[in-house]
């Protein structure tokens, strides 16, 4: 026995850490093998934290919106001034609350992948909006195609072998597939009223601050357990 270690057992030090060990080692870590009060203790520490989620869920969405100010298109603002914009527009022309949010959050998902950016914004809101709501936010890509579209070379339907730059499989017209869609003319007014005209850098444009509460409100929403579904319209719709 080193003189160290001597020490440590003459203190008692060395007779605890083995017991803090011991208690360690006898601890499930993998959930397949928790006990019940590892399970009690789970749920307990989850509901607690509930109310920290959902204040969680606004402040990562404000910050998602303010990091669009890195987002350069060339076309004249950057994509946070557009989805301020958007949302500005939105509200002056009357939408309601949950509607100008998701005006402010529409291009957000262009941070992660610039194709499917509808659909990632549209999941982000989905547990707290309408199903109209969300189909809007993750169809508005094919919505306002029907303005770029034709300006970004012909039309090519996509398929395993499509080699063409990924704008070109944009079809301009592919907006009037969804005709018969409840959420058709708002679809068509959220783009071709806020969404498309916001590009403007002289434009009033409200604050990001201005819209703070009423992301906060949307998302402090108790949200809906979504349900497995094949269908994408697996979202009830809110009372
Ligand atoms: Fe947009």
């Amino acid at each position: 026995m080193t003189t160290r270690r001597g020490f440590l057992t003459f203190l008692g030090v060395g007779a605890v850490a083995s017991r803090v060990r011991a208690a360690h080692a006898r601890r499930a870590t993998a959930m397949s093998e928790w006990t019940p009060e590892q399970f009690q203790k789970w749920s307990e520490t989850m509901r607690r934290n509930a109310s920290a989620q959902t204040s969680r869920s606004g402040t990562e969405v404000l910050a998602l919106v303010e990091r669009c100010s890195a987002l350069e298109d060339g076309s004249g603002v950057t994509q946070k001034e557009h989805c301020l914009q958007t949302a500005t527009r939105a509200l002056r022309d009357g939408a309601d609350e949950e509607l100008v949010v998701a005006a402010l959050l529409h291009d957000a998902g262009k941070l992660f992948d610039g194709m499917n950016h509808g659909a990632i914004a549209a999941e982000i809101l989905r547990p707290h909006v309408s199903r109209e709501t969300y189909q809007v936010v993750r169809n508005h890509t094919t919505f306002e195609a029907r303005f770029y579209g034709a300006h970004l070379g012909p039309y090519e339907p996509p398929d395993r072998s499509c080699v063409a730059p990924v704008y070109a499989c944009i079809d301009p017209a592919a907006y009037r597939n969804m005709e018969r869609e409840s959420w058709y003319p708002l679809a068509m007014r959220f783009t071709g009223e806020w969404d498309q005209r916001s590009f403007d850098p002289g434009y009033d444009t409200l604050p990001l601050s201005y819209f703070e509460p009423m992301v906060r409100r949307v998302f402090g929403r108790r949200s809906f357990a979504l349900t497995v579904s094949t269908r994408d319209s697996g979202t009830p719709s809110r009372p």
